[in-house]
């Protein structure tokens, strides 16, 4: 009943005995600990660094609840969530674990001294709890990171609306960065078959939140001819933006920081695409004061590229930086779709260029269970590809997450948890030779 054991039975394809191997009372995991909230007090985002936060350590297994199941993690990936929970910002996520240990007796397990962090997973199912018909153990799945309790009427159209809606892994205790991960069996999904372990632990986040806050008619409701401008358009979320413009019949304008980040997105079809440092956009002249002059400049060069159209939908993320600068270009109509404020959440934009225009700014987060299901069937069916650029073992996680915090990147950064080594995991061979290219156009920029 060790985790080798496990190991052994996933490597050596003997799926079916993997439920009968039970489940080991410790596992590693990569944890933040809460005794070391306070450890980068007084530096500057920039200075604080998941190197020295982010620990692999033995932790206990939890008790398996009903509905819920326990994988065993083949693979993992690097969220930017994970970079918020290792440098503690905005907050320590350890007030979320508390919060959420307050909830029900069940619940209590997630309060814990350190936190298990981690979104993403591929992996194969090791135990399910009461009430858990669907999966198995031996089942080769992925989980998405939607955890909601789904008590109350809120959440019954839309389950993003559950007014108990957590992201696992960065809200709850037990995530994917580790040997073994708690979550609710509704969460999970298949793995696509043509995919490796780290290769279909990738996607899962950002490819549902970009389906959400591009495509789903709770987002943008993206249609054909639509221009859609992205930013980070090679990163985490923007390399499935980009693919879902593309894939929708839109038009994506792609902005991104270096050539090679250019490169690309022209990979992936774009063929209209800004390198904002070549560019050299300074939207803010100093930390309080726009500067409108750099918003034209910037809508001046969209439509020298796109024949004079202004973009229909703006895909918001970086925030406090841009997002002046994005409700300024966004066309009359058009919307400005936000999931996030990585440069600072504390927004400013001139309302004239809202109003009078009759734009709109819609907030999406994550997505809800049938979103998830229909973003990861994209990728199963070959129409989304993952955008993995290199992958780490859990003992280098640390750097993983430095490399995304400091946006030395591409794409997505992948972790081996179980899996020995990459390349492993691939059913569907016939799949995975026709979309060869597409799968490794993030690898070896
Ligand atoms: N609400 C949700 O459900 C949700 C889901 C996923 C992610 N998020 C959040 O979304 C943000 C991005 O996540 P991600 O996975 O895409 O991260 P990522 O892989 O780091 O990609 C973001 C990209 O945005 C660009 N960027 C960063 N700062 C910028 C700035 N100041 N001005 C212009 N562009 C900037 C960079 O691209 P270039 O340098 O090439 O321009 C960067 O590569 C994070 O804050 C994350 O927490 C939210």
């Amino acid at each position: 009943m060790s985790i080798d054991d496990i190991r052994g039975a996933i490597l050596s394809d003997e799926l079916a005995a993997v439920g009968s191997i039970g489940t080991p009372k410790t596992y590693q995991g990569v944890v933040v600990r809460a005794d070391e909230q306070e450890m980068f007090a007084g530096l500057a985002s920039k200075d604080k660094d998941p190197r020295k936060s982010l620990h692999v350590q033995d932790v206990e297994t939890p008790e398996i609840g009903p509905g819920e199941a326990i994988v065993a993690v083949m693979a993992s990936a690097i969220n930017y969530n994970t970079v918020w929970t290792s440098i503690f910002e905005p907050v320590s996520t350890f007030g979320f674990l508390k919060k959420y240990g307050r909830y029900s007796e069940l619940t209590k397990r997630h309060d814990r001294p350190y936190h298990v962090v981690g979104s993403d997973l591929s992996g194969v199912v090791l135990a399910v709890g009461a009430g858990v018909t669907k999966w198995r153990p031996g089942d080769e799945v992925v989980a998405h990171c939607l955890s909601v309790e789904l008590e109350d009427a809120a959440g019954h159209d839309d389950s993003m609306m559950d007014p108990q809606q957590r992201i696992w892994g960065f809200e709850t205790n037990f995530g994917g960065l580790a040997e073994l991960a708690l979550v609710k069996a509704n969460q999970l999904m298949p793995k696509a078959q043509h995919l490796t372990w780290e290769e279909a632990a990738s996607p899962g986040l950002v490819n549902s939140t970009a389906y959400r806050q591009l495509v789903s008619h709770h987002g943008a409701g993206m249609k054909q001819g639509d221009v859609v401008l992205i930013w980070g358009a090679s990163g985490g979320l923007g390399g499935y933006a980009t693919q879902y413009t593309l894939n929708g019949g839109a038009i994506p304008v792609c902005v991104v920081s270096s050539p090679e980040k250019a490169e690309i997105c022209r990979r992936m079809g774009a063929e209209l695409v800004i390198d904002r440092a070549a560019e050299g956009y300074e939207f803010w002249k100093d930390p309080q004061t726009q500067d409108p002059k750099e918003w034209q400049r910037f809508g001046a060069k969209i439509r020298e590229l796109t024949g004079g159209e202004d973009p229909d939908i703006v895909y918001e993320h970086p925030g406090r930086e841009t997002f002046g600068a994005s409700v300024y270009v966004t066309k009359r109509g058009g919307t400005v779709v936000t999931c996030a404020s990585t440069s600072g959440f504390m927004h400013e934009y001139d309302n004239r260029y809202l109003w009078m225009t009759l734009k709109r700014i819609v907030g999406s987060h994550f997505a809800n269970y049938r979103e998830s299901w229909e973003a990861n069937r994209l990728i199963s069916k070959g129409y989304i590809h993952p955008t993995l650029s290199k992958t780490y073992a859990m003992s280098e996680v640390g750097q993983a997450a430095y490399d995304v915090h400091k946006n030395l990147h591409q794409g997505k950064v992948g972790v081996l948890c179980l899996a020995p080594e990459e390349g492993l995991g691939v059913r569907d061979h016939d799949l995975r030779a026709k979309h060869l290219t597409e799968i490794n156009r993030f690898r070896g920029i």
